[in-house]
């Protein structure tokens, strides 16, 4: 059973699947929500029970987005137990409606788009998953001035914005499958209890999430992914990942 309520620009589409969840989970904005990455979180999250907002710069696009991903969720979800709730706005009034945003255009399209967003993202956690890619030179490690793309994004946004990042190294293409994905999720950023809540929404997507440290580490994960793209085309590889090996105990405080 589908509800809609459409109001303006934004719609929302609620699929019933059995029960709804009691433990009330944080409202997520994806912005840049109709991309490869940015929907293929969404669609993982949402099918983890998080209501999801995928935002877009024209919000007719983010609702029609919001209208496929919801049918075709809820078409191949049997018996779960989890509502299906996602909505469809433009990126400022995603980030505005949400308590957690999730960064996912293209490196050239990074500052501009944050700073649309800073307005309305104080006090937040804004999760940034840019790698600096510039083509057409994207088997090249490039990284900008700042030091890498997610202190970028820190300086853009400002000391009142929580910047962490993740889900460099994961194939856009595999998270969009139900597969499980052979590759580990490291997760940057200067408050270990905002990396950690970062953690959980990486493994409500199936994957390992772990503590990078800070913020500025995330430089490795970001070179490291034109590393993978160089591998996948070396050694035709569709969609290398990352692994860190060894047993790994609790994690201990920074
Ligand atoms: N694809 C992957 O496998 C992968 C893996 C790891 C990390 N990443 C990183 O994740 C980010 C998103 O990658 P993606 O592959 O999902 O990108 P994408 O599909 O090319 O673009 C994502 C969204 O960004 C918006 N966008 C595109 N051009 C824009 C512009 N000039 N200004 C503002 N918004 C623009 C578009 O949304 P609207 O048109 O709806 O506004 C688009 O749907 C990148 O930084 C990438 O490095 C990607």
């Amino acid at each position: 059973m589908r509800a809609i309520a459409k109001s303006g620009d934004t719609i929302r589409l609620t699929t019933r699947v059995g029960l709804s969840m009691t433990q009330q989970l944080a409202r997520i904005a994806i912005i840049g929500g109709t991309g490869a990455l940015g929907a293929a979180i969404a669609g993982r999250l949402a099918k983890a029970g998080y209501p999801v907002i995928l935002g877009s710069r024209e919000a007719s696009k983010a609702v029609a987005a919001a209208a496929q991903m919801s049918d075709s969720l809820s078409a191949g979800t049997t018996g779960a137990t989890r509502a299906i709730t996602l909505q469809g706005m433009d990126n400022r009034s995603a980030a505005e409606q949400a308590s957690l945003i999730i960064l996912a255009v293209p490196f050239a399209s990074q500052e501009a788009t944050l700073k649309d967003i800073t307005p309305v993202v104080h006090g937040k956690i804004v999760v940034d998953t840019t790698v600096p890619l510039v083509p057409p030179k994207v088997m090249r490690v490039q990284l900008p001035a700042e030091g890498c793309a997610a202190l970028r994004a820190q300086a853009v946004l400002g000391a009142e914005v929580t910047v962490v990042s993740a889900f460099h190294n994961v194939a856009a293409h595999k998270l969009a499958t139900d597969a499980d994905i052979e590759c580990d999720v490291l997760v940057f950023g200067d408050q270990r209890a905002a990396r950690e809540q970062v953690i959980q929404l990486v493994e409500a997507c199936g994957l390992r999430g772990l503590h990078g440290g800070a913020l500025c580490n995330s430089a490795a994960a970001e070179a490291l992914t034109s590393v993978l793209i160089f591998l996948n085309r070396t050694y035709s590889v569709d969609g290398a990942g990352i692994r860190i090996t060894g047993e790994l105990t609790p994690p201990k405080a920074d």
